[in-house]
């Protein structure tokens, strides 16, 4: 038993006396939110840090999500993956959407871009895939199936923080990327979140549909959330950046020994990359094999037993909770490799501040069963 309880992730916080000044510049302003300066800053400052032309910060993912589908006029139907938190099926409900679930690629566990196409319907209107942990989907062909059919593409890139293929930051595929500034993300401002767009005037139309749909003190153009993000999470967020390239180090160093720890543990295979240039590191996903000792959840059993505590993303599957589970596409027949990625995933604790001791720990408990 370890002295300390070990989750999934641990939140980068920076020292608390980093923050005052920050915080004494919000009270000596008195701007709380609506576009505020540092509101400015921090999507000034992310957009040259990810290399993306154009940001816009909300509250969290979820409702950017919500916002990303209104600003470009999604209805009907939208192509979508099964293997993912459930914001993302959620934010088609909230705009009456109806989802269409397409099964994974079992190498990447993103969306298979050979399995859309058969799921195009005259009331399809886009592709919501997530570059699932961070790992890039496949871009191209997803892009390639969107221009044949005149469909738009969202990306939930809510675990992409600062991701980067040949082509450049992965964010920039498609029409709109969504990023989480969730407490448990790589980068984080508490809560939080953005959509990246390509042009000014998208972004414009972002920025009205989080702010009421207001475009002047007279008009109001469409019934538009609040999702603005505050000035405290903003400042938090400026704060953050300072040590970012630090934490994906460290993360960096991690996820190399975990997979040299690993490395021919029979029945245990860890996820590889898919084609990113520069990684983030966000989650550490294994899959627990038939040929391993244990069942993934005798697996998962232990570790709590031990006070490590894993999570089983993405288990259970959107497609088996109550207000997805009676859609045809969600028939189990029709997502296989996605049922067998939920019976098999455990992501082990990844974070800046997870000691190499720790790891260890983690390490041999999975091989002390061999
Ligand atoms: C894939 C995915 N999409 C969306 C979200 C929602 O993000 P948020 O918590 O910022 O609303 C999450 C997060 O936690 C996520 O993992």
């Amino acid at each position: 038993m370890t002295q300390k309880s070990i989750y999934v992730t641990e939140p980068s916080m920076p020292p608390l006396e980093d923050f005052i000044p920050y915080l004494q510049k919000i009270w000596e302003s008195k701007i709380l939110t609506n576009g505020g300066p540092f509101h400015q800053q921090l999507e000034a400052a992310l957009c040259r840090y990810l290399g993306v032309s154009h940001i816009s910060l909300f509250a969290n993912a979820t409702i950017a999500l919500v916002t990303a589908l209104q600003t470009l006029r999604i209805t009907g139907e939208v192509i979508t993956t099964p293997y993912s938190f459930v914001a993302t099926a959620h934010s088609l409900l909230w705009n009456g959407i109806k989802p269409v679930f397409v099964d994974i690629s079992p190498d990447t566990l993103n969306i298979d871009p050979e399995r859309i196409e058969s799921a195009i319907t005259p009331q399809t209107t886009a592709i919501l895939p997530v570059h699932c942990y961070g790992h890039p989907c496949d871009v191209v062909s997803i892009q390639k199936i969107a221009d044949i059919y005149n469909l738009k593409v969202i990306y939930d890139a809510a675990h992409a923080f600062g991701v980067h293929t040949e082509l450049g930051s992965i964010l920039n595929h498609g029409d709109l990327s969504v990023l989480s500034f969730h407490a448990t993300k790589v980068f984080n401002t508490f809560e939080g979140g953005a959509i990246i767009c390509q042009d000014a005037k998208i972004k414009q139309r972002i920025d009205n549909l989080k702010n009421f749909g207001i475009v002047s003190q007279v008009q109001v153009v469409a019934p538009g959330i609040n999702g603005k993000m505050s000035e405290i999470n903003a400042a938090f967020g400026m704060l953050q950046l300072n040590g970012i390239d630090s934490a994906l180090s460290r993360r960096r160093m991690l996820d190399a020994a975990y997979r040299e720890e690993l490395n021919g543990v029979t029945g245990i295979r860890c996820l590889k990359d898919s084609g990113e240039t520069v990684a983030n590191y966000s989650y550490f996903p294994i899959l627990v094999g038939p040929e391993y000792s244990l069942k993934r959840d005798e697996l998962f059993d232990k570790f709590t037993e031990n006070g490590i505590h894993t999570r089983r993303y993405f288990y259970p599957l959107i497609t088996e909770f109550p207000m997805y589970r009676s859609l045809a596409s969600a028939a189990h027949s029709n997502l296989p490799v996605a049922i067998k990625a939920a019976n098999e995933v455990l992501c082990l604790p990844i974070y800046p501040d997870l000691h190499l001791n720790t790891l260890e720990t983690i390490v041999g408990i999975i091989k002390e069963t061999l």
